[in-house]
């Protein structure tokens, strides 16, 4: 098994580290435009195979697509990262061109590859992959959906006083501030609706919260973050490599499920060897699909912005 992280920033590093760690491929191949940054970050990581006892073999690449030839999965983080006040929606101009380029040289090399698109605003730059590539839409899959759901485990977790790890938890719609949508009404621990131990106002705040996750970070860090990201990233990636059939929420094209079509939008998906293979329909109420269309809408002005570059 082969896969390529594209980007050595801090994401594309913290994903190809917890990819290692776990052995989820053989080969591990992590690619960046600035000279020496991939094989320096590979070669750190290397380093730490006889301490962490993984036999992964990472190498790094500037630029030079023929080192990625025939993965199997290729994850894809380049672009640049939001400043403290910027919006994932402010990054378009830049890195719509980036995810394009790097999508085309992708499958020059390995046109059998699944690809997962990280980059930011993510789920229009998931739709770009999509439409500028013409690969089959089960091959093509936006990673937002598992970091905000990772992230509203957490938030509901501090006020439960429980392990994030036993929740059941999920957020769908857009992967930014104001177009994601914490499904609380679903979210339960131990079986047991989580609404059943937190007021409406605790609710409402966790949701809250859980929206402007990244943001919150961002402003604490100067740039976005990258450990919750990274390894999300390399989550879907495992449930790939290793045919998981696991139910996780990730940005995929709709072609009238959930009430939309030609966008690509976060829903619950069955991810396994093939990709996503399957978009489960959680039965969302009257106030639920009607933020997720407004999300919809929202994602959709901004793939409108394509059109413009
Ligand atoms: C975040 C970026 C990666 O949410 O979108 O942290």
């Amino acid at each position: 098994m082969k896969v390529t992280v594209v980007g050595a920033g801090a994401v594309g590093a913290t994903c190809a580290d917890n990819i290692a760690r776990k052995e989820l491929c053989t080969e591990l191949v992590l690619l960046d435009i600035k000279e020496g940054l991939a094989e320096g970050k590979a070669q750190d990581m290397m380093q730490t195979a006889a301490l962490l006892g993984f036999d992964t073999r990472i190498t790094g690449s500037t630029n030079d697509y023929t080192k990625t030839a025939n993965s199997d999965v290729v994850v894809i983080t380049s672009g640049i990262p939001r400043k403290p006040g910027m919006t994932r929606e402010e990054l378009i101009g830049t890195n719509a061109n980036i995810v394009k380029g790097v999508t085309e040289n992708i499958l020059k090399h390995s046109p059998n590859a699944i690809i997962i698109v990280i980059s930011n605003p993510m789920d229009t730059m998931t739709y770009l992959a999509l439409k500028s590539s013409g690969v089959p839409k089960n091959r093509i899959i936006g990673m937002g959906g598992i970091l905000d759901s990772s992230r509203f485990k957490y938030q509901l977790s501090q006020h439960l006083g429980c392990n994030p790890a036993d929740l059941n938890a999920t957020v769908i719609g857009g992967h930014g501030d104001t177009t994601m949508i914490p499904l609380i009404r679903y979210a339960t621990w131990n079986s047991n609706p989580v609404s059943a131990s937190l007021d409406a106002g605790k609710q409402k705040q966790v949701v809250a919260d859980t929206m402007v996750g990244g943001a919150t970070l961002t402003k604490l860090l100067g740039t976005s973050a990258w450990y919750a990201p990274g390894a999300a990233g390399a989550a879907l990636v495992e449930a790939i490599v290793r045919d998981e059939k696991k139910l996780m929420p990730c940005c995929v094209l709709l072609e009238g499920e959930y009430g939309q079509k030609d966008i690509c939008l976060g829903v619950p998906v069955v991810i396994g060897k093939n990709g996503w293979e399957k978009i489960v329909d959680y039965k969302l109420n009257g106030e639920e699909q009607e933020l997720f269309n407004k999300s919809a809408e929202a994602v959709r002005s901004m793939n409108d912005v394509l059109k413009t570059l």
